[in-house]
């Protein structure tokens, strides 16, 4: 197996941030898994996890080895008699896989469900970390379980959905076991019945000339509403949304209402509203606003974008001036929504600089919509 020594990492995060692994390497299974992990045990190595590299914010040189996973396949799993004749296939993907790759191709096989999760960027490996979700639709609806190996103690591990805790952008591998696994395969329960979820207001829209859209429609809905909203990181470096939508009370969105009456919300149970981030980013007027190197896409006011031969440093400064002026105006605590992986003192204080203090694993991914 082949460890390069201070690699750049630049082409392996979307934003296209300068940044070296002290060692790197690239696993096909299991096996390779552990003896890459054997390595960094001799020489008392830290291990990192990167996905696709789309959901993380690098910021210098990540020390010790740094761990990717090749891609290794898609199958079926044969479903219990009892289930034999019922629409469900369960589909089994390595870590390493492109997820948009999956998606299509499980259109292609007449495996529905995914659909609604076309065009995100990123791993397999990495969608369970934040529960990717886009549309009405997170991995969650589909998951099944995974099977994972703890960096740690090298033990296999199965988990099941109850197991993984999924919440908005959430799940165990972002509490307990951050930083701890590598996750090999991800398995999902789809259908082989068309399944068209319209939940989404503005797919709901997109879609209003189709009565009955097919599967196809929607997976083609999906990506155009993404390629007109998102820029594409081939050719502006980007990390999807870079902040979560902020969860508060309803008395207090109320109370914000009467001085912002256009205010979003979507009201979540528990009495919470969960806000549009791009909209407080942009009635605060970041939306296009550019500052060196780094700046806020014209058309998405919750992507940050890297115009080139900027820094992690520069990226994480720019939002934390967004979130202290959200914070001024609104009184609302933005969170970043990728990790930051290097060095840490790059996380500048305040609500941004908390939240992402300690973020130290990576896999890329994205997740739920608005009112998921
Ligand atoms: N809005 C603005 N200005 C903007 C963009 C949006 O005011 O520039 C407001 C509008 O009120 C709009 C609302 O924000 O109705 C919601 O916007 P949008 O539908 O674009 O969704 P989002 O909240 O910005 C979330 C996810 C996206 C996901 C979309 C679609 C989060 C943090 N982001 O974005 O995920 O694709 O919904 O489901 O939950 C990602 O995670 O990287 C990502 C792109």
């Amino acid at each position: 197996m082949d460890f390069q020594r201070w690699a750049s990492l630049q082409d392996y995060n979307t934003l296209a941030l300068p940044g070296r692994a002290e060692y790197l390497c690239t696993v096909n299974g299991r096996d390779q898994l552990r003896q890459a992990l054997a390595f960094a045990r001799q020489r008392q190595l830290p291990v990192t996890m990167l996905g696709g590299g789309s959901n993380i914010i690098l910021s210098g040189d990540i020390e010790g080895l740094v761990i990717r996973l090749a891609p290794t396949g898609i199958s079926t799993i044969p479903t219990l008699a009892s289930e034999a004749d019922s629409d469900r296939v369960l589909v089994c993907a390595g870590g390493g896989e492109n997820w948009h790759g999956f998606v299509t191709h499980c259109l292609e096989q007449g495996w529905h469900g995914l659909e609604n999760l076309a065009l995100i960027p990123g791993s397999v490996g990495a969608a369970p970390i934040q529960n990717i979700g886009a549309y009405g639709v997170e991995l969650a609806s589909h998951f099944h379980s995974l099977d994972a190996i703890d960096l740690v103690t090298g033990e296999l591990l199965h988990l099941d959905a109850e197991a993984c805790r999924f919440g908005y952008r959430d799940s165990i591998f972002k509490q307990e076991l951050k930083g701890r696994v590598a996750i090999l395969t991800v398995t999902l329960a789809l259908s082989t019945a068309p399944e068209v979820c319209l939940d989404y207001p503005e797919l709901r829209a997109a879609l209003a000339d189709s009565p009955a859209p097919t599967p196809r429609q929607l997976y083609d809905a999906v990506c155009a509403l993404r390629r007109a909203k998102l820029p594409d990181p081939a050719q502006r470096p980007n990390a999807g949304s870079f902040f979560k939508n902020p969860i508060i009370g309803s008395d207090q969105a109320a109370a914000l209402r009467k001085l912002h009456p256009g205010l979003p919300g979507y009201p979540q149970p528990g009495g919470v509203e969960k806000i549009p981030a791009a909209w407080l980013t942009e009635r605060a007027g970041w939306k296009g606003r550019r500052v060196g190197a780094v700046g806020v896409h014209d058309r998405q006011a919750l992507v940050l974008v890297h115009f080139g031969g900027g820094s992690g440093r520069e990226l994480l400064g720019l939002a934390a001036a967004i979130a202290r002026d959200v914070r001024h105006r609104f009184g609302i605590a933005l969170e970043l929504e990728p990790a930051v992986l290097g060095d840490p003192s790059a996380v500048r204080e305040g609500p941004v600089g908390a939240a992402a203090e300690g973020a130290s694993t990576a896999e890329s991914g994205e997740h739920a919509g608005p009112g998921e």
